[in-house]
């Protein structure tokens, strides 16, 4: 019994096992009333996507104050069930007012989490080819991932996350190290604007949710933030992509949803999974470029 509380958030241990990958729990609950059953300081890592408070079929549009106070709500509730070196990441984009404002939702939200005493350590650019075609703006091809820290002791595993080099082979040719490779072997920082494919019509992922997280970006984050056997939170997680990414990579998933579809949904999604099933865009095939033969794909 000792043991089971240290390892599992919930005080009973009512937690699946994914066989060969890692466990996991998905509920389907208000996010608030499902993280106050769990314990303190028990994750490694939430990530997670909240509405955008655009009218959505899962939301209700509401006043910006209003859905800012309970972001702080949830966020809140988020820096109790960190790790000391835990990292949060919120993934986010615009809200777009009647008027037709754009309002860039981490910067409604940045004070939120600088008062609960977080720490910035990225602010990501998420880079997507698809979207809706705006006729009195840019069409907006960008959202947002912010990565909070919850003190300066915080885990980041760049290895496995490293990309191909530009220069491979590339050797100091002069000074003390002449001759030997100029960059790291196992590859480069992937940097802070990722260029992934979002979840649209023709995406291997694609579910009847209207906003899904690629799993391939979530990968991303669980790989460097988090180390195998750890616990990651997604407190708003749709049809369970984080949950994927995290035991697909042998760490350990919680999620909640507040829609009993999405919840059926992401259970389906990680029997899948689990049974070899479930088709993911793997992290390293290049993105389509129609001007290379076979849009670069290998
Ligand atoms: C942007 S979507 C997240 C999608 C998710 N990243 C995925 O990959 O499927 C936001 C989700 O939050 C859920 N939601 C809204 N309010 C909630 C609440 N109070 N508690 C739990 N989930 C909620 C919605 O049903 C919706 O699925």
């Amino acid at each position: 019994m000792a043991q089971a509380e240290i390892l599992f958030p919930h005080e009973v241990f009512d937690t699946r096992i994914a066989v060969a990958y890692g466990n996991y729990h998905v509920e389907c609950a208000d996010n608030l009333a499902f993280m106050r059953t769990l314990k303190s300081a028990a994750f490694q890592l939430i990530v997670t996507s909240p509405p955008y408070n655009i009218g959505k079929e899962y939301e209700k549009r509401r006043r910006l104050e209003d859905y800012a106070q309970e972001q702080g709500r949830v966020i809140s509730e988020c820096v109790r069930l960190l790790t000391p070196t835990g990292s949060l990441c919120w993934q986010v984009g615009n809200h777009i007012s009647t008027s037709g404002e754009v309002v860039p939702l981490d910067l409604v939200l940045y004070p939120i989490f600088k008062e609960l005493g977080l720490t910035l350590r990225n602010r990501i650019i998420w880079h997507f080819e698809h979207g809706l075609h705006c006729s009195k703006r840019f069409s907006g091809r960008y959202e947002t991932i912010l990565w909070f820290t919850k003190s300066d002791e915080y885990l980041f595993n760049l290895d496995p996350i490293r990309v191909p080099a530009k220069y491979p082979g590339k050797k100091y040719f002069k000074g003390p190290r002449a001759g030997e490779f100029s960059c790291n072997p196992l590859g480069k920082n992937p940097g802070d604007v990722w260029v992934i494919p979002n979840v649209k019509a023709n995406h291997v992922e694609k579910t009847d949710h209207p906003c899904q997280f690629p799993v391939e970006l979530v990968e991303r984050l669980v790989l460097s933030m988090a180390n195998p056997g750890d616990w990651v939170l997604d407190p708003y997680m749709g049809v369970g992509s984080a949950i994927i990414a995290a035991i697909k990579n042998s760490r350990d998933g919680y999620g909640c949803d507040i829609e009993p579809k999405y919840v059926q949904i992401a259970e389906g999604r990680l029997v899948d999974l689990c049974e070899g099933r479930l088709r993911t865009r793997p992290m390293d095939r290049p993105i389509y470029d129609p001007s290379l033969k076979n849009g670069g794909q290998r």
